[in-house]
């Protein structure tokens, strides 16, 4: 035992953590592709006030952060936003848009450690920048959703909870909220669903927000859209919303997603920088924290990067996306096996099947061999018990005439051919 372990919030990726980690990213990188994003990826470290500003208390607070050998204030990167919005800020001019982005970066946040919550985490981030329509919104949470779709999920297990700061805003200023307290309104609403009702019913007091009032404004998060739209119909604000998210749960619903959307004004999202549509999307049976959060927010290109453009996205966390699979049973766990090992009866014949191993290896098959001569027999278990499919056994009459010995390694059949034949079938079954 050694006497060193990894901090704790950090992970160890052994092959079995891995192979799921591979899992999530792969869907992840085939939800950009098939969903038109480009990748970028920026700095682990960025300057402290990059996020001091804009990202609001609940990261702040959890920023890792140290002064560097050259005196600046650090901190590792806790989000990605502000780093996309820096780098693009820096590039927008020439660049057609909406620019669409995807990025997987590690982030890092000193939490206290719990189920669903690490101090690193990786993280999809998907933004679209230089974009009004509702559309857009849409396809960004069909994209959220369809990484949950690609890995075997469905709507039995997963809904996106859908709200709008615009609409939350309309319905709290009819409700009398003055408007330099909706943050604190709004973080008072984000807390709901954890926090006891007079504790939050004592935070709306301290905003001059009477008992009564405050119970209304409690209660106003658990009505549907019908409902507001009879109760404020009168708002200008309130209806522009409301029509808005019609035509997101139209656009969602054609998109093939009507069964994971639920609206529900409960949906704040902690970070401060939101200004519309935002989403977090939960587990069904609501065990786990949220797997995914994102929305729009148009306010950030300009107190950050100093231009007005709108811009919405997400981020998407592998930590309590990997327990959900495993929960489900759909994580992979096996490290994927070498497709085939190649096994050399004797000295005689080892360059000659070096040489295999290397014109295998260049056709793209993931190819072994044994380092030590300790008998054919032996080789070719070790070589099953690691999940080989196939063996090469490789002597000097294959040396000489060109033949391959294929074994089966789980059938354990063996059949004859030849290196070209041998490659020219793994090509059609690989699609190489
Ligand atoms: P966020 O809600 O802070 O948003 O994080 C998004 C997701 O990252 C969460 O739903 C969760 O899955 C995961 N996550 C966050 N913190 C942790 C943690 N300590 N351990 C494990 N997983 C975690 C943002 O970060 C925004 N920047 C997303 C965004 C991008 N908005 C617009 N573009």
């Amino acid at each position: 035992m050694t006497k060193h372990t990894a901090l704790p919030g950090f992970r160890d990726f052994y092959p079995e953590e891995m192979s799921r980690r591979q899992q999530i990213f792969e869907a992840w990188h085939e939800v950009a592709r098939r969903f038109g994003f480009d990748l970028y990826d920026g700095p682990p470290l960025e300057a402290l006030e990059l996020y001091v500003e804009k990202s609001g208390p609940e990261i702040v607070n959890q920023l890792f952060n140290f002064t560097d050998k050259g005196g600046r204030e650090v901190a590792l990167r806790p989000e990605m936003t502000p780093t996309l919005v820096r780098m693009v800020g820096a590039r927008i001019k020439g660049m057609p848009r909406p620019v669409r982005w995807a990025s997987m970066p590690q982030l890092f946040r000193y939490e206290k450690q719990q189920r669903g919550r690490l101090r690193e985490h990786f993280q999809l981030n998907l933004d679209i920048i230089g974009e009004e329509s509702v559309l857009a919104d849409a396809d960004l949470l069909a994209a959220a959703l369809d990484v949950l779709r690609l890995l075997g999920l469905g709507p039995g297990d997963v809904v996106a909870r859908v709200s709008d700061r615009r609409l939350l805003h309309g319905t709290l200023v009819q409700e009398g909220v003055k408007e330099a307290d909706l943050p604190l309104a709004l973080s008072v609403i984000d807390k709901i669903e954890r926090e006891p009702r007079p504790e939050l019913l004592e935070r709306l007091a301290r905003l001059g927000i009477d008992r009564a009032r405050g119970e209304k404004i409690l209660d106003l998060t658990a009505l549907d859209r019908a409902e507001l739209r009879r109760r404020y119909g009168s708002s200008p604000a309130v209806v522009e919303a409301l029509d808005r998210l019609d035509d997101y749960f139209e656009a969602l619903a054609a998109l093939g997603f009507a069964d994971w959307v639920v609206f529900d004004m409960k949906i704040v999202r902690g970070l401060a920088y939101y200004t519309g549509i935002v989403f977090e999307i939960f587990d069904r049976k609501g065990e786990l924290r949220a797997i995914c959060g994102g929305g729009r927010y148009d306010g950030l290109f300009s107190s950050l990067a100093g231009i007005d453009v709108p811009a919405l996205g997400f981020g998407f966390g592998d930590v309590v996306l990997g327990e959900l699979l495993k929960e489900r049973k759909l994580a992979r766990t096996e490290a994927r096996p070498a497709d085939l090992a190649i096994v050399a009866v004797d000295e005689s014949v080892r360059a000659e099947a070096l040489r295999t191993v290397s014109r295998l290896r260049a056709a793209g098959l993931g190819v072994v061999f044994p380092y030590r001569a300790a008998g054919v027999g032996k080789a070719l278990k070790a070589a099953g018990a690691a999940g080989i499919r196939e063996a090469i056994v490789f002597g000097p009459d294959e040396a000489a005439s060109g033949e391959l010995v294929v074994r089966d390694l789980a059938a354990g059949t063996e059949r004859r051919t030849t290196l070209e034949q041998y490659l020219k079938e793994a090509g059609d079954r690989t699609g190489r």
